[in-house]
């Protein structure tokens, strides 16, 4: 039963298990496989094509893996290649984009934060989306350049993240941003010592519940919800050293994780 395929999801690393964990939590019944192409982790500072090449392969992967959908799990393929992906495969596909949208609407000082990689923030569909908002919103972006890396191999805790965040903050913090975005799906595991640095008063918000619900939405109008009582199966691929994601999904019991040489 095509029903009982997995929902596929990929990321350019173990960032998007971020993504992993809302749809599972509210789409507890469905299979999962997820692929974190970490040996090519960051895409951030890649070109477009390079972007596309990656998310091809990936798409390729779980497509053969039965997939019934597709969650492009990180904001920097989605910004560069998901066009690109719909318009050359027929299964449906779920992407991920920095929620500065809602972060405009409800912002009381006008100004707003978005932390993200290059590639996202200088991408075609991120530049579409902030020219649709209000343009007395005042946005501040910063690349977030490092923070991928460190999280890759296991620093989230380390003093050279801490001294990153604070300069990629501070100046958020000086121009009164009541609101900063989360744009890339590694950042939610940095939630708390972003929220150190800002203060309970600054708003951090990013797109992966949004995102869950998405796929659900996408589920039920295409009756691919998965209604089967067996109990599900979550396998994680991945090309580099397992230990962090292991770390990251220890919670998880019915996860398991493949080496996968990518
Ligand atoms: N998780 C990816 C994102 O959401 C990280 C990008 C990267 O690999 O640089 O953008």
């Amino acid at each position: 039963m095509i029903t009982q395929q997995p929902i596929g999801i990929f990321d350019s690393g173990i960032g998007g298990t971020s993504i992993w964990k809302e749809i599972h939590q509210l789409l507890p019944k469905e299979n999962t496989i997820y692929l974190s192409d970490s040996k090519n982790a960051p895409y951030g500072q890649k070109s477009t094509q390079e972007i596309v090449n990656l998310s091809i392969k990936n798409t390729e992967f779980l497509i053969d893996k039965g997939a019934k959908i597709i969650v492009v799990a990180c904001n920097t393929a989605t910004t560069n290649a998901i066009e690109y992906l719909r318009a050359n495969y027929k299964i449906p596909f779920i992407g991920i984009e920095p929620a500065i949208k809602p972060a405009s609407l409800q912002t009381q000082t006008g100004t707003i934060g978005i932390l993200a990689t290059k590639g996202t923030l200088n991408s075609a569909l991120f530049e579409k989306t902030t020219s649709s908002l209000n343009d007395q919103i005042n946005i501040i972006e910063q690349v977030g350049e490092g923070l991928v890396e460190l999280i890759e191999n296991g620093n989230i805790y380390s003093n050279k993240m801490t001294l990153l965040l604070k300069k990629y903050l501070t100046p958020m913090l000086d121009k009164k941003c009541d609101y900063i975005v989360l744009g890339c799906t590694h950042y939610p595991y940095l939630l708390p010592q972003i929220q150190k640095i800002t203060g309970e008063n600054v708003k951090i918000i990013d797109s992966g519940e949004a995102v869950a619900r998405q796929v659900k939405n996408v589920l039920l109008q295409q009756n691919l919800l998965n209604n089967s009582n067996e109990v599900t199966e979550n396998t994680f691929y991945i090309n580099k050293e397992a230990d962090v994601l292991k770390s990251m999904l220890k919670d998880y019991k019915n996860s398991t994780i493949k080496f996968l040489n990518f």
